[in-house]
């Protein structure tokens, strides 16, 4: 045998993932019978909406659409984006130039970042964060920089700014996600206004990972990056319609943004993938035309399993704040269990409550002392949850 996986480089630079022990015992859980309410992965669990499926079904029975297809995205998916932007944000974008179709946000996200870094490259990304935004970085042999997220916004800027200053070589590229996952925090646009301030001042790259834009609760909306003037000098951004329009398994998501940025996504794309399937890409438009019918339903059933899970959580003694966006709660372990270390409490819950959830460490070391609790099981399941968490409390911390 001359074949030592010791010496697969990349692979090397990937470490276990945490997520899957608290998997690997759901799953053994579910063998044994036992019925485990599942809000781990951020997995929608709802249908994509029907016009879409039935548009899919319409275009895959056409088999010009069989080909291969273009891999930065069709035209009219392109165009379909640009008008997106347009009627949410008032953001013109060229079709041609600043705007990439991607399979997912994640793939796109890491592409670009492979396209864009050079091996010692730094790069600064919140922690804790969705792994996909350190791992990019490690993949592509960067140097990955993580700033505790604290409380976010200016706290977050300074904390940014201090590290800028004191590392060497100078950063290439900064990496940020709000609505936030795993924390759910959210800004608003004087974030963005201040961040792309601070990107020109150091000449910082900048991705934005708006994969959260559509789910947003009591009146908050997200904003874009991209709608603070001359943030395409620097900046990107990622959209996806895998929450927003319950198409996780369909992948399809967006780059749009700084013309040079895109060129490099699309150019790496050019060379590793034929695009998506066509119909998949025609579907997708129809998800966009009917973006805000879709996406006000969608916001409304996780708005309900919202509340159901953090009003009964804190009837139960637990206190944690309500999201105003994602489909995520972001849950402080409580007291009695604080001494675990959040994959320990995680285990205990899927034994004790039968509740899978994520341990906040998989996100990042500052998220050890929280978890995250994935809001896809229906109001009766999520009900389930609270009452099986409710009773682990009452026997494991009396
Ligand atoms: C912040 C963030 N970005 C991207 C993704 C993945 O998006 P996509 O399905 O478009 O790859 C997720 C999924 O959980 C996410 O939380």
């Amino acid at each position: 045998m001359f074949i030592d996986d010791r010496s697969f480089h990349r692979i090397q630079r990937l470490p276990p993932y945490v997520f899957k022990e608290v998997d690997d015992l759901k799953m053994q859980a579910r063998r044994r019978g036992e019925d485990i309410v599942d809000l781990g992965m951020g997995n929608p669990d709802r249908p994509t909406p029907d016009p879409v499926v039935q548009k899919l079904v319409e275009a895959v029975a056409k088999p010009k659409n069989h080909r291969y297809s273009v891999s930065r995205g069709i035209h009219k998916l392109r165009r379909g984006i640009t008008r997106w932007y347009e009627e949410r944000f008032g953001v013109s974008l060229d079709p041609e130039t600043e705007a990439c179709a991607v399979m997912g946000a994640k793939e796109g996200l890491s592409h670009l970042v492979m396209a864009t870094l050079a091996p010692g490259d730094v790069a600064f990304v919140p922690n804790p964060t969705y792994p996909i935004h350190s791992y990019s970085v490690i993949l592509s042999d960067g140097d990955l920089r993580t700033i505790p997220l604290g409380a976010g916004g200016d706290e977050f800027i300074e904390r940014l700014e201090q590290a800028v200053k004191t590392v060497w070589p100078r950063p290439k590229l900064v990496i940020l996600n709000f609505p936030h996952n795993p924390t759910t925090g959210v800004v608003d646009l004087g974030f963005f206004e201040r961040m792309v301030a601070f990107c020109r001042e150091y000449r910082i790259m900048l991705i934005h990972d708006l994969a959260y834009a559509d789910i947003c609760f009591d009146g908050y909306r997200a904003p874009s990056v991209l709608q603070v003037p001359g943030a395409k000098e620097l900046a990107v951004e990622f959209v996806s319609l895998s929450k927003g329009y319950n198409m996780a398994g369909w992948r399809v998501g967006f780059c749009v943004g700084n013309p040079q940025m895109v060129n490099a996504l699309v150019r790496i794309k050019s060379y590793l993938d034929y695009g998506m399937f066509q119909p998949i890409q025609i579907a997708a438009i129809i998800a966009l035309e009917h973006a805000d019918e879709i996406t006000r339903e969608v916001s409304r059933v996780y708005q309900r399993r919202r509340d159901k899970l953090v009003n009964g959580l804190n009837r139960a003694g637990w206190p944690l704040e309500r999201p105003r966006a994602t489909m995520y709660a972001w849950a402080p372990i409580p007291e009695p269990f604080q001494h675990l270390g959040s994959l320990e409490f995680a285990k205990l819950v899927l034994k004790e409550a039968k509740v899978a959830v994520s341990p906040g460490v998989g996100f990042g070391q500052f998220g050890d002392d929280h978890v995250r609790f994935a809001l896809v099981e229906n109001e009766h399941r999520i009900l389930q949850a609270v009452h099986g968490i409710r009773d682990m409390m009452r026997r494991c911390a009396g």
